[in-house]
């Protein structure tokens, strides 16, 4: 199912800036939105280590999100802990098309 999140890539910007998470609710179900300085990126909304929320997790030049918990840290482009210590972070396609930003789910 491919649902739009944004009209366009400037909006998408204007909601959540470049270096901020936000917190998405999709058909009921929560995801976190990354906008970092390689792109967006929608994950999971809790961490697979112990299930803490990711809306306060940090971002760093990496391209890895960090836990507020535990400080584990998660490849964006593959949702894999740094140190392999838990489970990957699920990850989930965007798409930007003509018309927005789309997000599969
Ligand atoms: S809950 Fe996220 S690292 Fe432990």
């Amino acid at each position: 199912m491919s649902i739009r999140l944004f009209a366009s890539i400037e909006e998408a910007s204007r909601a959540v800036p470049p270096g901020q998470l936000r917190k998405l609710v999709v058909k009921g179900k929560p995801y976190l939105l990354i906008h970092n300085n390689t792109g967006f990126f929608v994950t999971a909304y809790a961490c697979p280590h112990q299930n803490e929320p990711l809306t306060k997790g940090k971002l760093n030049v990496f391209n890895e999100l960090i836990c507020p918990l535990h400080e584990y840290r998660f490849n964006l482009q593959t949702g894999q802990e740094a140190n392999q210590r838990c489970g990957h972070l699920t990850l989930y396609q965007i798409a930007l098309k003509p018309d927005g930003l789309y997000l599969n789910i």
